[in-house]
């Protein structure tokens, strides 16, 4: 097999290895560990100082006491080890993957003093290296900063995943591994700022680095710079602690499918150059503090698909037009709470492949376009807590098909005619037209309607009821409040 090949294939294994941790050691010794024809064979050929270092890294992560060659005396032949994988070169079989954590019954799992041999280093062939809930928070340990040149030319894949114990910084040193493909560093205790280092990276397809209690820094400006990382796909750095603007060299990331930011402390405005991202199929900037409004530009990224911006002080107002553009792909549209003044625009029911629209917790202002019912994929549509006005001028079936899905309390000034719409679909917590003038006077299943959801939108809408306490007094005071604060606007337009 050529050693080309063999990386190809080996690739692919490792992917798989990816979500079976370990399964790809039988697939690629052919199996029959437990047959006793393969056990009485001969033994797959490989260096002695291989399968020395082998044991000794794996032993110094599961603990003194695992006696590899006593267990596997073969392990890239007959007695693979779980979680293992070997592939030939030049006749000579290697292992090229190792993945620790307790994903199968019998993966190797790591001793509550587990640490890094440097024998690891000596396995030259290595391209997948994983490390799942290896250390936890009572067994600190740093990621090393030595050493990890000597995998440069082989490592594809390192993965550090849910590891409370995975303490200290990034080191600027896995910027020497230039065959990396995939770098995954999810849910640890990683401290410190991601180095620009990380840029010299050119074969990256995944940089993952989420959920460290600790990072913090900006994003480094090497990220995209001159196009030199044209083949990442994924880049996601969300739930950490990143400050300053987005860097514009990420619109240089022209392959990226994915980029997630979000649950971070990043502001400023978002930059212009992201527009060029023509394959970005997600956009997760939520939970930030970015500024400077949507930007128009978002229209024109063909791709997008899932458009989040929700919880940042973007301000502005909604573009009046252009959402044609977005009209074949976008599915989710999450633009709750970002200080959105002035109106909703009727384009924006051109958003033909809409599920997802949330415009709540803003200050939206004006009627709500009647077009927006016409949305053929709309399941979920959240405008409550603004400010609109006028009757909803939707068709008793739209109301039905939502249900809680379609939230618009909190609006004051909003009405619904009650001739549309029976009281069993009426839309939560908005009150009927003719009552701002002249208050229905039964309670009964119209005060279950009229309770206030506590629902949100970024949530699933919940269908439990906010305002236990309702009461036919209770009411009352909504219908007073609209009256007279909103009911000269309304007179005009709704009480026709
Ligand atoms: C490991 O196993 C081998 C073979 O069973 C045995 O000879 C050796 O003494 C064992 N080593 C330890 C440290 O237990
Ligand atoms: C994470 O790191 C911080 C700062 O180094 C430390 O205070 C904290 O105890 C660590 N958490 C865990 C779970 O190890
Ligand atoms: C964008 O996606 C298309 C279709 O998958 C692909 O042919 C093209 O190479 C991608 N662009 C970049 C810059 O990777
Ligand atoms: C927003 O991000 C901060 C900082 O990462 C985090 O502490 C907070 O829980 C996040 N808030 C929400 C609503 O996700
Ligand atoms: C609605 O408008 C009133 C009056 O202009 C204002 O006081 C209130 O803050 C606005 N509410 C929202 C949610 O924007």
């Amino acid at each position: 097999m050529g050693a080309t090949r063999g990386c190809q294939l080996l690739m692919a294994l490792a992917a798989l290895l990816v979500v079976l941790r370990g399964c790809a050691g039988q697939d690629v010794d052919g199996g029959g560990a437990d047959s006793p024809e393969a056990a009485a064979g001969p033994t797959a050929p490989m260096e002695e100082k291989e399968r020395a270092a082998l044991y000794a890294a794996i032993e110094s992560f599961v603990g003194k006491g695992w006696n590899g060659s006593g267990l596997y005396p073969d392990p890239c032949g007959w007695s693979p080890i779980q979680g293992v994988s070997c592939d030939l070169f030049n006749g000579l079989w290697y292992p090229t993957a190792i993945s620790i954590g307790p994903v199968l019954d019998n993966s190797l799992q790591c001793a509550p003093d587990a640490r890094f041999s440097p024998q690891l280093f000596d396995l030259r062939r290595l391209r997948t290296l994983s490390f799942y809930s290896c250390f936890p928070a009572s067994n600190p340990t740093a990621i090393p900063t030595a050493s990890w040149e000597k995998l440069s030319g082989s490592l594809e894949t390192l993965e550090f995943r849910t590891n409370p114990g995975l303490t200290g910084a990034i080191p600027t040193s896995l910027g020497r591994l230039s065959a990396l493909q995939s770098l995954v560093l999810v849910d640890n205790n990683l401290t410190g700022a991601i180095p620009a280092e990380l840029g010299d990276l050119l074969k990256l397809r995944r940089l993952v680095a989420s959920g460290n209690n600790w990072l913090s820094g900006p994003i480094p400006a090497t990220l995209g710079n001159d196009h030199r990382h044209d083949e990442l796909l994924i880049l996601d750095l969300s739930k950490n602690l990143l400050i300053g603007s987005l860097p514009s060299s990420l619109g240089g990331l022209r392959g990226l499918l994915k980029m997630d930011l979000s649950d971070n402390l990043l502001h400023g405005s978002i930059p212009p150059e992201l527009g060029e991202l023509n394959n970005l199929t997600l956009l997760d900037l939520r939970n930030n503090s970015l500024t400077g409004g949507v930007p128009p530009f978002v229209q024109s990224m063909a791709s997008l698909q899932d458009l989040l911006l929700s919880n940042n002080p973007l301000g502005g107002s909604l573009p009046s037009s252009g959402w044609e553009k977005m009209s074949s792909n976008l599915a989710t549209l999450d633009l709750s709470n970002v200080g959105l003044s002035g109106a909703i625009p009727e384009s924006m029911a051109a958003l033909t492949g809409l599920r997802f629209m949330a415009l709540d917790h803003n200050h939206l202002t004006g009627p709500v376009p009647s077009g927006l019912a016409r949305m053929p994929r709309i399941a979920a549509m959240y405008l409550n807590g603004n400010n609109l006005t006028g009757a909803l001028a939707f068709e008793a079936a739209f109301y039905e098909r939502m249900g809680r899905r379609f939230a618009s309390w909190d609006n004051p000034g909003l009405c619904y005619d009650v001739a549309a719409v029976d009281a069993a679909h009426a839309p939560a917590g908005v009150v009927v037209c003719k009552d701002l003038q002249e208050p229905a006077r039964d309670g009964g299943e119209d005060e279950q309607e009229r309770r206030k959801p506590e629902a949100s939108s970024s949530l699933v809408a919940s269908s439990a009821c906010g305002l236990s306490d309702a009461n036919a007094g209770g009411l009352w005071w909504p219908l007073l409040v609209v009256s007279s604060t909103v009911a000269s606007t309304l007179l005009g337009s709704v009480l026709l």
